[in-house]
């Protein structure tokens, strides 16, 4: 097996997956990896599928750029994840500064949540037919929430949530299920890696979620991690949240140092890499990862926090660094 997505097949994962955006997709060398399917069976939309591009004013949707990296995949027999429906980040003005009562705000979220996931649903496709001798899924999964908590496990303040309160959750679920009874419902954060104050608000709200039957079908665990901080616990902590009766992904794994990066930093990189991966492969229903984004060249890393990036498994000259061995050994 050479590839990341063949090496978690051959562990029993369903995939190995990136990000990706939608200018990188003229970067023909870029292409040629990210397109792919020993390396990757899942690509995930890094921006085209949020709010403010899919409804930038109300009641007028867009899903050009979504469409075309969702085309993209489809074209290469990759799964598609489709992120996200409902953040409090990347909205449009009008939703952030519209003012609404708690049923208008209600009626705008469903709103947006089915006619997005509706435009996407109906993702089994059997273009390949006999070639390839079973369905091939390609709307896989929707981050219909994200980023619902505080990293102290409070609830994160948002238009939602300080509109509706926290009944935006369910009631987005629900709207989703409605628009696509074949796409995995999760929920999507970030700091929830290993044991702590923030995974605890997560296992208590998706326990109730469950609960009240609510349709939620994954946690996605983002995996936006430092080198040589990997938290020791993560595969106690993908035990405890499937032990809900869900099923769990990790959604936007990178791993970052400070600039420059020495052998030393790589060679802990690899670790970090390998030590994620082996976690999620001990958990039967860890389901596959997700890189947020291969390259160096396209993380969103350098933009966010100053004097450091580096996080990715492939360099900003699309040459492997040592963190792709790691996580090809943590499948193994
Ligand atoms: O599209 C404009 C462009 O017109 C303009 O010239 C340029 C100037 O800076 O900005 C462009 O928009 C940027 C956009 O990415 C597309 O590149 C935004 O400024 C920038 O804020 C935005 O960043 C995205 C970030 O989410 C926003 O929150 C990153 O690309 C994207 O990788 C990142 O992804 C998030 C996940 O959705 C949720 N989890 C965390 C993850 C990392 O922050």
């Amino acid at each position: 097996t050479t590839g990341l997505n063949a090496a978690a097949k051959a562990a029993g994962k369903l995939y190995f997956g990136s990000a990706t955006d939608n200018p990188e997709l003229s970067d023909a060398p870029y292409v040629s990896i990210l397109s792919d399917t020993k390396q990757f069976g899942i690509i995930t939309p890094g921006n085209s599928m949020k709010w403010d591009a899919t409804e930038p004013s109300r009641g007028t949707f867009s899903f050009s750029g979504g469409d075309q990296i969702y085309n993209f995949a489809k074209a290469n027999g990759q799964m598609v994840r489709g992120h996200t429906t409902v953040w409090y980040s990347q909205l449009p003005s009008w939703v952030t500064s519209g003012n609404f009562d708690n049923a208008t705000l209600i009626s705008i979220m469903q709103n947006h949540v089915t006619n997005v996931i509706s435009h996407y649903k109906g993702g089994i496709d059997n273009s390949k037919g006999k070639e390839i001798l079973m369905t091939i899924m390609i709307l896989d999964a929707w981050d219909v929430c994200n980023e619902v908590f505080n990293d102290d496990g409070t609830w994160r303040t948002s238009v939602f949530y300080n509109t509706i309160g926290p009944s935006f959750v369910p009631l987005a679920f629900q709207a989703a299920r409605a628009a696509d009874p074949n796409a995995k419902l999760y929920i999507n954060d970030y700091n929830i890696e290993g044991s702590g104050a923030k995974s605890t608000a997560m296992y208590n709200l998706v326990k109730s979620l469950k609960a009240q039957g609510v349709p939620i079908d994954g946690i996605g665990i983002q995996g936006h991690l430092i080198v040589g901080s990997v938290p020791s616990t993560i595969q106690a902590n993908i035990e405890q949240f499937t032990s809900l009766g869900v099923e769990v992904a990790i959604t936007e794994l990178d791993i970052r140092m400070t600039l420059p990066a020495t052998d030393a930093l790589l060679a802990q990189q690899k670790k970090d890499y390998q030590t994620v991966i082996s976690a999620c492969n001990a958990v039967e229903k860890c389901i596959g990862v997700t890189i947020w984004d291969y390259t160096d060249k396209y993380s969103w890393i350098p933009n966010t926090f100053s004097g450091q990036g580096a996080a990715l498994p492939w360099d900003a000259n699309l040459v492997k660094k040592p963190a792709y061995d790691g996580i090809v050994a943590g499948f193994a």
